[in-house]
């Protein structure tokens, strides 16, 4: 069933309808290349198809350890990075209650989620094991290459800590690793230890990894249906093979490439409901890093409406016209509440007696897309009909094929990312890390330490 529209009309002042339909032979080209696997990082192509093939083993252990999770655990830490974090915070920040951390318990859906290891704050960690001290949980700790330092610190806090609190033997048993079936030092940790653990796919790169232990695991124990979200998942990898006037993923990769070719160089995905906050910041990694090298990449930025209106609205209206937007507009949502009327009316907002807060929301986004395309933004629209797990695995797929066929239309490899290595051969050289010498003398001789 499908739960997504996309809608391009706001274009249409700025391209013709002949030169989408012109990037027809084009994109149905690299969309053949991508599927056969002879393209650029086709070591990388894993994810087509997981939302067919996955294993149901591994989905029924993915379940039988979110239950056992749920059962001994108020919270499961979530650490991770990159890749590693944000597809699961997208998935569990778009589908729960906004305030599930403070619902009473016999009200949530599953347990907390709390994320670690995504940043190096101190304080961060610091505030974090304040809170686990009266708190019974559980760690899943995630890195595919089981080297990247973000997440490796937060674990070596946090799994001291657990030990501190449950002794060793029990720690283990709340300690779950998702990372490389056999390589790194999180995979030898694992065993040395014995921790459960779970296999990320060699063939999937870490932005690709969603539809993984990677992002399934968080989800199942935040209480998502991870079958919906595959559900939803299969029927967009079938849905968006047919051909290009009837395929959105291509449109919407072909009228992108089209809008940078005429110089918009950042793309702005703007929703109205804060649960797609970190949907967007999933999207942004996706397409920042699959696109963005060889001096190539449109600038994948995001605003939350209408919050954004009052601090960026101004820019976004008058400023450099280099940008496009791509609204994300939630049909359904599934909550709402009507103004009421008040005898004397001093706010003066009488007049909106009897309409629901999602009606002036609409009429907000309605204005807005109007007054930007007027103002000489062209905008793009996807309508999502619910905020369920099926129209979420369906839209996460959506965008990882349309980031796939957007980057083999501007000739880039959309699974590596080289420029990643750069901060962190300086981060290693100047905190001393043994092998790193020669960078640091480099850094020493150029005088930029
Ligand atoms: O997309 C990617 O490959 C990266 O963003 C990684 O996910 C991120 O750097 C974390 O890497 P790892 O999972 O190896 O810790």
């Amino acid at each position: 069933m499908n739960k997504i529209r996309f809608c391009y009309k706001n274009t249409l002042k700025f391209l013709s309808q002949n030169e989408i339909d012109s990037m027809n032979f084009k994109t149905t080209e690299v969309a053949k290349i991508l599927e056969n696997g002879s393209g650029l990082g086709n070591d990388f192509l894993g994810w087509i198809d997981l939302p067919e093939k996955y294993s149901l083993e591994e989905i029924n252990k993915i379940k039988s350890i979110s239950e056992k999770i749920k059962s001994n655990s108020e919270i499961l830490i979530v650490i991770g990075i990159g890749g590693s974090y944000l597809g699961a915070r997208a998935g569990i920040e778009f589908l729960s209650h906004t305030f599930k951390h403070i619902l009473p318990k016999e009200k949530k859906e599953g347990i907390d989620i709390i994320f670690a290891g995504q940043n190096i704050s101190g304080t961060y960690l610091k505030d974090l094991l304040e809170i686990l001290e009266k708190k019974e949980y559980s760690i899943n700790i995630i890195s595919k290459s089981g080297t990247t330092t973000e997440p490796a610190l937060a674990f070596r806090v946090l799994k001291n800590h657990l030990e501190k609190k449950y002794g060793k033997n029990e720690a283990k048993n709340r300690i779950f690793a998702t990372t490389d079936s056999s390589k790194g030092a999180l995979k030898q940790l694992s065993l040395k230890e014995g921790y459960e653990t779970f296999d990320i796919p060699d063939n999937v790169g870490g932005r690709f990894t969603v539809l993984t232990p990677v992002g399934l695991l968080p989800m199942a124990v935040a209480g998502i249906n991870i079958s919906e979200l595959l559900l939803g998942a299969a029927y967009a990898k079938e849905h968006y093979n047919k051909e290009y006037s009837q395929n959105d993923v291509y449109k919407y990769a072909a009228i992108r490439t089209l809008l940078h070719q005429k110089g918009k160089e950042i793309e702005l995905l703007a929703n109205y409901e804060p649960k797609f906050h970190y949907f967007a910041e999933w999207w942004k990694q996706l397409f920042g890093e699959s696109e963005g090298k060889d001096g190539k990449g449109i600038f994948p930025a995001s605003v939350d409406y209408s919050t954004d209106l009052h601090s960026l609205g101004q820019l976004v209206q008058d400023g450099k016209r280099h940008l496009f937007e791509t609204v994300l507009s939630l049909e359904n949502p599934s909550k709402d509440i009507l103004v009421e009327s008040e005898k004397e009316n001093l706010d003066n907002l009488n007049y909106l007696v009897g309409k629901g807060f999602n009606y002036i929301n609409k009429k907000a986004k309605e204005a807005t897309v109007l007054a930007h395309v007027h103002g000489g933004v062209p905008n793009l629209e996807f309508f999502i009909s619910d905020a369920s797990a099926y129209s979420l695995g369906q839209l996460f797929y959506f965008f990882e094929k349309a980031c796939a066929i957007s980057a083999y239309l501007s000739n880039v490899n959309p699974f590596d990312q080289p420029g990643v290595e750069a901060y962190k051969i300086n981060m290693c050289a100047l905190l001393d890390k043994p092998g790193y010498e020669k960078e640091k003398e480099f850094l020493i001789n150029e005088d930029i330490i």
